[in-house]
């Protein structure tokens, strides 16, 4: 399916679903208040990668937390759920999973650590994980792709 529609109704604050786009995982977080300010609190010239990777804004932008999340939606992360080192999936999604020293994401493969904004922090993974194409359609649906 060139786009899909999720539901964001049932999702909780600090709970994340997985669901499927174009045959790849596509990670939906509602972020706590305080994954939020952490995210937040990190100057972008201590990133890895400073790029945003954000599929909806064009050129280089920063890769701030609020280029990173929905524009007036940022508890929402919506990002695709393939490690950009060489493609694993990360953990992070599950209760349970550890999510790495910067409390996101964590890929087994080779050690990468992502943020509470999915950027890389620590590993071989070389870019923050891409935020695909998507729009809120109302408060509790968006479309992917
Ligand atoms: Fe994720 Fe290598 S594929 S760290």
């Amino acid at each position: 399916l060139a786009s899909i529609e999720v539901d964001l109704s049932s999702i909780e604050v600090g709970q994340s679903i997985t669901v499927q786009w174009r045959g790849k995982p596509v990670f939906v977080r509602r972020r706590t208040a305080a994954e939020v300010e952490e995210a937040k609190s990190v100057p972008v010239e201590i990133l890895p990668d400073p790029i945003a990777r954000n599929d909806n804004l064009s050129g280089d932008v920063p890769a701030t937390d609020e280029n990173r999340a929905a524009e007036g939606k940022e508890e929402w992360l919506v990002m695709v759920g393939i490690c950009t080192h060489l493609g694993c999936v990360p953990k992070g999604q599950k209760v349970g999973d550890a999510k790495g020293d910067f409390g996101g994401w964590f890929c087994p493969c080779h050690g990468s650590h992502y943020d509470t904004a999915g950027r890389i922090r620590k590993g071989p993974a070389p870019q923050n994980l891409e935020v695909p194409v998507y729009s809120f359609l109302s408060d509790d649906r968006i479309k992917i792709g």
